[in-house]
């Protein structure tokens, strides 16, 4: 921490600025007494809850370094951006901000928190990171999946029973968590499974179940281990139907299974994000057609970016034949 032998002077060198907040943990920068100075990372789409301390004197403060964060309350978004601080004393109702961008927070609390975030915080990272080592595929569809159930829980909010969108947010980061339990071999293969494998794939969003379950609330549990039933019975673990499945979980296992068809596995076959969309409207008996209409209306409206990964292949291949125009970096995802 002083490296420098100025004495009363402290200095501390060791924290990096990172691009990617979702590889940083909370970090403590100094402390002092009861008081904590940290930094917080917020990953798009993510957010912090601020919640009524017992100790009314106790004051946290944050100051946003990088970044876009709002809070909404009673229809009102409050937008935080860089340069902008706020501080909580006295709290009275629990508060939820969320990032709009990957962000960064200076978080300075009189209070200790940190081991406690640090604790619960660095052993979610964990197990992301574990599935990331594991099997990248799983890591990036995981931000998909967050990315595309939140612009549907937006667009259908009427239908959700969740008064917030949180609980589905850490349910669709965190839903192939179980992955981690999964033979290197099942999960990298790059052909159809044995039904053996099959088996022991299937048993996935029960793993992710146990694991969120202690860390997490029962409604995350629920959404993550139904990410895999369909309406007609015919998904898994437990072959649920309609009234058995909620409207989030439906949510969740629309988004899941169009990234799954929209980016490369290695096996299958790509599609475009409208094919995808198309596709699944049409599957009225394992969809909930609310939602795959909503979403085949938020491709149409561009909702999620270019579909940069697929784009039209023989168009792309029609283009290089006339020799004019580069690559857009098609393909994989
Ligand atoms: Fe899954
Ligand atoms: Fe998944």
């Amino acid at each position: 921490m002083n490296e420098y032998r100025l004495e009363g002077f402290f200095i501390n060198k060791s924290y990096k600025i990172s691009n990617d907040p979702s590889g940083n943990g909370i970090t403590l920068l100094a402390r002092h007494g009861d008081m904590e100075i940290m930094i917080q990372p917020v990953m798009e789409g993510a957010g912090i809850w601020f919640v009524p301390a017992g100790d009314n004197s106790a004051i946290e403060f944050f100051f946003v370094h990088t970044g876009e964060l709002y809070v909404e309350h009673e229809g009102d978004i409050i937008t935080f951006e860089p340069g902008d601080s706020f501080y909580t004393q006295g709290l009275a109702q629990e508060i939820f901000m969320k990032a709009k961008k990957d962000s960064i927070l200076i978080y300075v609390s009189s209070n200790p928190v940190f081991k406690l975030t640090s604790d619960f915080h660095e052993e979610l990272t964990k197990l992301i990171m574990q599935i990331n080592d594991k099997d990248n595929y799983t890591f990036r569809h995981s931000r998909n999946v967050l990315r595309y159930s939140l612009k549907l829980y937006e667009r259908l909010k009427t239908f959700c029973t969740d008064d917030t969108d949180s609980n589905l947010a850490i349910a669709a980061l965190f839903h192939d968590v179980g992955k981690i339990y999964i033979p290197d071999e099942i999960l990298k293969k790059k052909s159809v499974l044995e039904l053996n494998e099959y088996k022991k794939m299937m048993r996935h969003p029960i793993d992710s179940a146990r694991l969120l379950g202690s860390h997490f609330n029962d409604r995350i549990v629920e959404l993550a281990q139904g990410h895999h039933e369909r309406l007609d019975g015919s998904g898994y673990p437990y072959g649920l139907t309609e009234e058995e499945i909620s409207f989030e979980a439906r949510i969740l296992s629309v988004s899941d299974v169009f990234d799954a068809m929209t980016t490369d596995r290695g096996y299958n076959e790509v599609k475009s994000f409208r094919t995808a969309a198309e596709e699944l409207v049409r599957l009225t008996d394992k969809f909930d057609r609310r939602i795959t209409k909503a979403l085949a209306q938020l491709v149409e409206e561009e909702a999620f970016g270019p579909d940069d990964f697929l784009e039209d292949r023989q168009e792309l291949e029609r283009l290089k034949d006339k020799g004019g125009r580069e690559d857009k970096g098609g393909g994989s995802k």
